[in-house]
């Protein structure tokens, strides 16, 4: 049977393709963020998953204003990445894995969670940026991620958007569905967007490092009780684009009953108008 053997949690900002995809690591700014990364790279090859659950966010890319799906999973075969008015980033395609995304979807329907089912679409910095940044920079075309991804997208942007219990208890549901798939495939799932930010009105600008922190703090220990908290403390502590931490829920929601092993913690601010915050944590057996 697969098995989810770990989590992985990352802000995704777009500013850090462009870093990425400019040269700019080594510059001081950037250099602060991505050392944040060095462990989970190499962390990466030393525990390469069969395939990654990948929860993000779209930013009205793939999904315009004119179709707002609340949990969107990817069955196609394969996922380009998507122009954001810049270009494409330069970095591969990514492949994705439909005999698991259609077990899930169909796992995890029948468990009550209302899926839209996406055969086709692209990927914004939303699933790109945290690629990037747990695999490195690959060429577009001689490179190629470690495995195949799963994308699963979440409306976090046009309101109403899910509750941290629902995103939670989804995430019970993608376990049950990982665990029923008939192939001993080991699967990470990863919660992405977030930290404090907000990008317009007059609190623009806003972080919040103790939130943040504390909000760590509780995935790791206490992420049930985390679930109970309203959508309105993330955006009144956390910006209005701090809401992107609910996804965070998900992939928690998906990891054993058991208190899992923290690999790696990191937090660091500024990286363009975000906190990045990054956790890995590892199922116990
Ligand atoms: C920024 C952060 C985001 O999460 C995003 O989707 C767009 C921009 C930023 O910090 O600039
Ligand atoms: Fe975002």
């Amino acid at each position: 049977m697969a098995k989810i053997t770990a989590s992985v949690y990352t802000s995704h900002v777009p500013a850090i393709g462009a870093a990425l995809d400019l040269g700019k690591t080594q510059e001081p700014y950037w250099q602060k963020v991505f050392s944040g990364y060095e462990y989970s790279k190499q962390w990466m090859k030393d525990n390469k998953p069969d395939v990654i659950f990948l929860v993000y966010n779209d930013h009205a890319t793939a999904f315009s204003l004119e179709v707002i799906p609340t949990f969107a999973i990817g069955t196609a075969a394969e996922y380009t990445p998507a122009d954001e008015g810049w270009g494409p980033r330069p970095v591969p395609k990514v492949q994705g894995h439909p005999e698991l995304a259609s077990h899930i979807a169909q796992s995890v329907i029948q468990q009550d969670f209302d899926l839209t089912i996406v055969n086709k679409m692209d990927v914004d910095h939303g699933l790109t940026v945290p690629l990037s940044l747990m695999c490195g920079q690959l060429d577009k075309d001689t490179g190629a991620w470690p495995c195949p991804v799963i994308p699963f997208a979440v409306n976090v942007v046009q309101y109403p958007v899910p509750s941290g219990r629902r995103c939670y208890n989804l995430g019970r549901a993608i376990r049950n569905a990982v665990e029923s798939f008939d192939q001993p495939l080991n699967v990470h799932i990863w919660g992405t967007g977030g930290m404090s930010h907000q990008l317009q009105g007059p609190r623009a600008g806003l972080i919040n490092a103790e939130w943040d922190n504390r909000f760590l703090d509780r995935l790791i220990d206490e992420p049930a009780k985390l679930a109970e908290l309203p959508h309105i403390d993330y955006v009144r502590e956390a910006g209005s684009e701090g809401i992107e931490l609910v996804m965070w829920l998900i992939a928690r929601g998906a990891m054993s009953d058991k208190a899992p092993t923290v690999k790696h913690r990191f937090y660091h601010v500024p990286a363009s108008n975000t906190a990045v915050g990054h956790l890995i944590l590892e199922n116990n057996a």
